[in-house]
């Protein structure tokens, strides 16, 4: 069976989701996560993008060695040189070289004539087959450009040495057979041996239909991402070919190296760090995917799971509620289970979770697998965060106003320890209040979402929280059987990571 690979875009184009930003801690760890799962190839970043995308690339080069690792650059030769710095330790690099090919692009964004598109192909594929073996050429907004010059252009990309050609449908404007035919007649221009692929935006929630069309007409590779993160509506969910592939193998008669039962553990983890919740009716990983409501579906699971099941929740991964550690727990029960959820912990980072676990344990009686993944997705972005939350209090009751002090060490710069005072409207603007002068920045808070891990009555509250300030958004996040705690914890993050990419824009 011909294989379709999977490229997995979930930390360059899921990162441009509006208002997300990965430290690069937390792209390493879902790019272990990807490797496991079994991805062809992973999409590292943008490094020319920022210092931060370019350090993410190759710590995830340096690291993670199974899958194909790409990163994107323009046609620049400024873009190519960073991605071949960034990918230098890489065992498997992949150069991706993107210019747009429609009418509307070239006229208007790039200014552009189709004879200079053409140039800029010839010399940046060029150019990078000189460096490495592994090139894939993407003509950005491929479904609206005259299907004659993309012809063209993909010819010219194969003849400079690209491997791999793609066509993105950059807006989500095409329809299925729309999407078949181009790849047909893609294909049948270019050479048997260079991998045709497709990359699909959900703007009219099609992204996942265009790409099963575009398998079913010889696409070898599929471009997608965690969740279906991604620019505007996003892109095409990882999570949900993949399963379509294998559950309905029979028909498309095409094999896929995923091991799906990372799924779920997975979507937890993009979901955590980049604070985009998961919809509970989402296929696949959404909480409601396997729950049944009504009487009459209820009686037949019952009978026999398959009545209303195309999936096993075993098999990508869905959890089980097992109460499983407590107080009394030892260290080698807990390094255990950490091993059982496919929590790779260095010895430093074990030994922050083992004192985080006993600290729970002293506050709920069960510690559940969920809360110990949140534990750990939390420490993540705490271990790259430098400010750090030193000591918080608050004031709240019916005669006095909401009050709340922080204390705040590295707050904007290492070394400066900062004590503030606020007042609020509760006590969650009173927190937010006193955190922003702590960094001496003004910010608004555009969204707070407070949620119980863990279940019981004595759950830990998780708190996501997005801070604005002019363009520049960030997220932030915080655990604690505190939901004040967790509150502020969530507030010095996002105000930490709103600061940091300021000065990065500014030193750069
Ligand atoms: O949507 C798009 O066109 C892209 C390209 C960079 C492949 O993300
Ligand atoms: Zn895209």
């Amino acid at each position: 069976m011909e294989p379709v690979r999977i490229f997995d875009t979930t930390l360059r184009d899921g990162e441009q989701s509006p208002g997300v930003t990965l430290v690069p801690q937390e792209k390493l760890a879902i790019a272990r996560a990807m490797e496991e799962l079994g991805v062809d190839v992973l999409e590292a970043g943008f490094p020319i993008a920022s210092p931060g995308d370019a350090e993410a690339v190759r710590l995830i080069a340096q690291s993670v060695r199974e899958p194909i690792i790409a990163a994107l650059c323009r046609t620049r030769l400024i873009d190519i040189e960073a991605a071949l710095r960034a990918l230098e330790p890489a065992a498997k690099p992949r150069i991706h070289i993107v210019i747009a090919t429609s009418e509307l692009h070239m006229r208007t964004k790039l200014r552009m004539t189709r004879e200079q598109v053409l140039e800029e192909i010839e010399r940046s594929v060029t150019t990078a087959r000189k460096y490495v073996d592994d090139v894939e050429f993407s003509a950005e907004d491929a479904t609206r450009s005259d299907p004659a010059f993309l012809e063209e252009v993909f010819k010219l990309a194969e003849a400079c040495g690209a491997t791999t050609v793609n066509i993105p449908d950059t807006v989500g404007y095409t329809v299925p057979e729309a999407m078949g035919q181009l790849v047909r007649r893609i294909k049948s221009v270019l050479k048997p041996e260079t991998i045709v692929s497709v990359h699909c935006h959900d703007d009219l929630g099609l992204a996942v239909a265009n790409t099963l069309a575009g398998v079913q007409a010889g696409a070898g590779q599929v471009e997608v991402a965690m969740n279906g993160i991604g620019e505007r509506a996003g892109n095409c969910s990882l999570e949900e070919v993949v399963m379509a592939l294998i559950t309905r193998q029979d028909y498309f008669q095409r094999s896929v190296g995923i091991r799906p039962q990372h799924l779920y553990r997975i979507s937890q983890m993009v979901s955590r760090f980049t604070g985009m919740v998961v919809p509970p009716n989402k296929a696949i990983i959404g909480d409601n995917a396997f729950a049944h409501e009504s009487g009459i579906h209820q009686d037949g699971i019952l009978k026999d799971r398959r009545t209303y099941e195309i999936l096993d929740p075993d098999q990508v991964g869905a959890p089980k509620s097992r109460l499983v550690l407590g107080k009394h727990s030892g260290r080698h029960a807990f390094v255990e289970r950490l091993k059982a959820l496919h929590i790779h912990a260095g010895p430093e980072m074990q030994e922050r979770l083992f004192q985080r676990f006993k600290e729970l344990a002293d506050q709920k009686r069960y510690v559940s697998d969920a809360d110990i993944e949140a534990l750990y997705h939390n420490e993540v972005g705490v271990a790259t965060q430098q400010p750090k939350l030193e000591a918080f209090q608050v004031q709240v009751g019916t005669r006095v106003i909401p009050t709340a002090l922080v204390e705040v060490a590295d707050a904007g710069e290492v070394g400066r320890r900062a004590i503030e005072v606020a007042t609020g409207d509760g006590p969650v603007d009173a927190l937010f209040q006193a955190v922003c002068r702590a960094f001496e920045t003004e910010a608004e808070l555009v969204e707070y979402r407070l949620t119980p891990v863990g279940g019981g009555p004595d759950a830990q509250g998780e708190v996501f929280v997005q801070v604005r300030r002019g363009e520049d958004t960030a997220y932030g996040r915080g655990l604690s059987t505190d939901i004040l705690a967790a509150t502020a914890q969530a507030f010095t993050q996002a105000m930490a990571r709103l600061v940091r990419a300021r000065q990065e824009v500014a030193a750069s």
